[in-house]
C-alpha cells in the first residue's frame, strides 16, 4: 500500500459510499476503478433524492399547492447551487438527461436553424451564426467521445457541411500545430473535449476557444470528465456552451447540464418541444419561453436535480482543488504502478502533467476484455472496451484498452490492487515477461 493522499481524507469517505461496503464474485472486496463510467452516490445524494420524494414531490413551474411551490423552490435553488459550481448564474443552466443530449441538444440547434432558414420561416428570427451550408466546416478532435462526433457528424450529413479534426501526437495529446488552418473563416462549429474519457488528457481548450472566437465559429467543450474532477471556471475557458453529466460527480442518473451564455442561449433555437418551453401557443404558430425554460420540454428531472445539488455540496465541501490534487497524485501513482510491469502500455500521457486519472492500458499478448475479467474475478471493476472513443483506439493501433478511473473514494492501495491483477492475468495467460 502506498502513502494516503494528504488532501483527501478517503477512509472517511468510503464511509458515506454504501455501495462500497459490498463484496462481490465470491465475497471479494469491491475496488470500484470505473468512476470514468459511472460514479458511486454517498448517502447525502441519495438521502436528498429520496427527502425530496417523500416531502415534496409535485411538478414544477406549474399547480397553485404549497407541494408544487416547494418543488419548484427546490428545483431552482439546485439550478443556482450547480450554476455556481462552474461559475455561471442560475439562467445560464439548462438541465439536460446528459452530456450526450446536451451535445444533440447544441447539434439540432444548427440543424433546426438550417432547415428553418432553406424553408424560410416568417415570423422566426434566425441567426446566421446557426445556418450551415456546404463549404462551411465543423471543427472537433481525434480524441472525442463519440457523443461529440457522431451528432456532428449528422449535422454535416444534413448541411452538407464537412468535418475536421484536431489529430492527437503519440503522447495523447492534441496537435494544435494546424490550429489556423484548421480553424479558419469557413468554421462554424468548434467543439472539444476538456478531458478525455479515454486518454485522460486535459486539452488547452481556453486557447482552442479563442482560436473559435476569432473566426465567429461557435465554441464548445464537452467537460463530462473535467467537471466532476478538477476545479472548472467556466469563464476563463471562455465557451459559449459546455456540458456535463451528473452520474459522474456522485449525483443522480439522467441529469446532465448545459450550460450557454445568455446571448448564446437566446440566439438557439429549440431542440425539443412541448409543455414548459413555450411563451404562447395558438393551433398555427407558438412563441417560446425564455432560457432556460426555452430548452427544458416536459416534466423535468426535479428529484435529480435536488440528488445533483447535494452531490455539488459534496464536492464543494471537500474543495474541488484537493480532488484534483487527489486525483494528479493517483495518476502518478498509477502510471509508476503501471510502467513497472512489463509488458504493460499505456495509452495516453506518460507522465501526470495536464492530465487526469483516467488511465488506459493494453497488455502485451492479452485482450483488454480478458484483463478487465481477471481482475473482475478479483473484485476489481474496470472498464474495457473502445470507450465510446473508437477513433481514438485506431489512432493508437489498438481494438479497445483496459481503463482505471478512481475518484475521491479511491487511494494507492486500490490502484496496488488493480497491478496486482494484471500481473495475476499476465501469469494466467503464460504471457508474463
Ligand atoms: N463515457 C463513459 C465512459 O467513458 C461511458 O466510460
Amino acid at each position: 500500500m502506498g502513502a494516503p493522499s494528504m488532501s483527501i481524507d478517503v477512509a472517511r469517505i468510503k464511509k458515506d459510499f454504501p455501495i462500497l461496503g459490498r463484496t462481490v464474485r465470491g465475497g471479494r472486496e469491491l475496488v470500484y476503478l470505473d468512476s470514468g463510467a459511472t460514479s458511486q452516490k454517498p448517502y447525502q445524494v441519495l438521502d436528498a433524492e429520496r427527502s425530496f420524494y417523500e416531502t415534496s414531490n409535485a411538478s414544477v413551474h406549474r399547480g397553485a399547492h404549497a407541494l408544487a411551490e416547494e418543488a419548484t423552490i427546490h428545483y431552482e435553488d439546485a439550478r443556482e447551487l450547480i450554476a455556481a459550481f462552474i461559475g455561471a448564474a442560475p439562467s445560464n443552466i439548462v438541465f439536460t438527461k446528459n452530456a450526450t443530449e446536451a451535445l444533440n441538444l447544441c447539434a439540432y440547434a444548427f440543424s433546426n436553424a438550417t432547415a428553418l432558414a432553406r424553408q424560410g420561416a416568417p415570423g422566426r428570427a434566425i441567426d446566421p451564426r446557426f445556418v450551415l451550408s456546404p463549404g462551411d466546416s465543423i471543427v472537433i478532435s481525434e480524441m472525442e467521445h463519440h457523443a461529440n462526433l457522431v451528432p456532428w457528424q449528422e449535422l454535416c450529413a444534413k448541411t452538407g457541411a464537412s468535418l475536421r479534426w484536431f489529430s492527437v501526437d503519440d503522447d495523447g495529446r492534441l496537435d494544435l500545430s494546424n490550429i489556423d488552418a484548421l480553424i479558419d473563416e469557413t468554421t462554424k462549429v468548434v467543439s472539444v473535449v476538456h478531458q478525455s474519457n479515454i486518454l485522460g488528457t486535459i486539452n488547452p481548450v481556453r486557447e482552442i476557444m479563442a482560436r473559435a472566437h476569432a473566426v465567429g465559429a461557435v465554441g464548445i467543450v464537452d467537460g463530462c470528465q473535467s467537471v466532476p474532477h478538477m476545479p472548472v471556471d467556466i469563464a476563463d475557458i471562455g465557451a459559449d456552451l459546455f456540458m456535463w453529466s451528473g452520474h459522474k460527480m456522485l449525483g443522480p442518473t439522467g441529469i446532465g447540464c448545459l450550460y450557454g451564455t445568455t446571448e448564446i442561449l437566446d440566439a438557439m433555437p429549440p431542440f425539443l418541444t412541448g409543455g414548459s418551453m413555450i411563451e404562447m401557443v395558438h393551433l398555427e404558430a407558438s412563441t417560446f419561453a425564455p432560457v432556460p425554460q426555452k430548452f427544458e420540454a416536459g416534466t423535468p428531472m426535479v428529484a435529480q436535480a435536488v440528488g445533483l445539488a447535494a452531490a455539488v455540496r459534496y464536492l464543494t465541501d471537500l474543495g474541488m482543488p484537493n480532488v484534483a490534487e487527489h486525483e494528479l497524485a493517483l495518476a502518478d501513482y498509477t502510471i509508476k504502478a503501471l510502467t513497472s510491469i512489463p509488458g504493460v502500455r499505456i495509452i495516453g500521457p506518460g507522465s501526470a502533467v495536464d492530465r487526469g486519472s483516467a488511465i488506459s492500458f493494453v497488455v502485451d499478448g492479452l485482450h483488454p476484455h480478458d484483463v478487465g475479467q481477471v481482475l473482475d474475478n478479483e473484485g476489481v471493476a474496470v472498464r474495457v472496451g473502445h470507450h465510446c472513443a473508437w477513433p481514438t483506439c485506431r489512432r493508437f493501433g489498438v481494438p479497445a484498452t483496459t481503463r482505471i478511473s478512481p475518484y475521491i473514494y479511491n487511494d494507492e492501495s486500490d490502484i496496488d490492487k488493480a497491478a496486482a491483477g494484471i500481473v495475476a492475468a499476465q501469469e494466467f495467460f503464460g504471457v508474463a515477461k
